[in-house]
């Protein structure tokens, strides 16, 4: 039985979920964030906003983001030791596409160490990758807040709207075909290897996430439950 998040539980430490693009890392950590009203941090979500804003961090991502290629971690690092700065972040938080290369899990794990988090939980969602492009093809996301549908697998009440706020659902750039080939290569070459390097930390934890939204959730919180007690 999947145990219950109590009123009021906090999270208590540092979650990164790892995993190919498409596997399911966002709509798993945004939950659960939600179940221990955590921040959820996603890299990916953070660089979309500076490009929507025209930033000139946004400007320099762009086009790295639009060729499925990895934003260099000079970038992405400065980005992420200003978010968990803030005050938000001190009963623990939910990483979502962060750490990426094995130079930024080493800054991280320094990171928390001298801000006094206990040793990060890696969730890692394993896939077979023939199922991730039917996945990312037809994800839809909301435009207001960010709410991820499938258009085969998850679909909205109403077509291209959103349930939760009536907001519209737009695909994002790259999840066009010609882009997910590099976005899964890049993933292979740079990512791939921290399930390596968190495994011989004995910090990983493997999900099969082929089964369903639900299912996998259930696994993710029974596992966040479990180690939570234990260390
Ligand atoms: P980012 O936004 O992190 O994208 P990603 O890693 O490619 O992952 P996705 O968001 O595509 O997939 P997901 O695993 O979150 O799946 P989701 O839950 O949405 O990064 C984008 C870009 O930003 C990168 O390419 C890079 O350029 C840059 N970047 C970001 N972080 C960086 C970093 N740290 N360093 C350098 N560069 C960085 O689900 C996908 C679909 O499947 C949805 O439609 C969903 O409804 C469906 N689905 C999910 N789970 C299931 C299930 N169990 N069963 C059926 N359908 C499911």
């Amino acid at each position: 039985m999947t145990p219950d998040v109590r009123p009021h539980e906090k999270l208590n430490r540092v979650v990164i979920f790892l995993g190919p693009p498409g596997a399911g890392k966002g709509t798993q950590a945004k939950e659960l964030a939600r179940k221990f009203s955590a921040p959820h941090l996603s890299t990916g979500d953070m660089l979309r906003e500076h490009v929507a804003q025209g930033t000139s961090l946004g400007q320099r991502a762009q086009p790295i983001m639009g060729r499925g290629e990895l934003v260099p971690d000079s970038i992405v690092l400065r980005m992420v030791a200003e978010r968990i700065e803030r005050p938000d972040c001190s009963h623990g938080f939910v990483f979502d596409g962060f750490p990426r290369t094995v130079a930024q899990a080493k800054y991280l794990g320094e990171s928390l160490k001298q801000h006094g988090y206990k040793r990060p939980f890696v969730i890692h969602l394993a896939i077979d990758p023939s199922i991730l492009l039917r996945r990312l093809t037809g994800r839809r996301t909301c435009k207001v807040g960010g709410e991820i549908y499938n258009v085969y697998e998850r679909p909205p009440k109403v077509a291209g709207i959103c349930d939760a706020d009536g907001g519209e659902l737009v695909q994002r750039p790259d999840d066009r075909e010609e882009v997910i080939g590099p976005r899964l290569q890049a993933y292979e070459k740079q990512t791939a290897p921290l399930a390596a390097y968190y495994g011989r930390l004995g910090l990983l934890h493997v999900i099969d996430a082929a089964k369903s939204v639900e299912e996998v959730g259930q696994q993710v919180l029974q596992s966040v439950k479990s180690v939570r007690g234990a260390r």
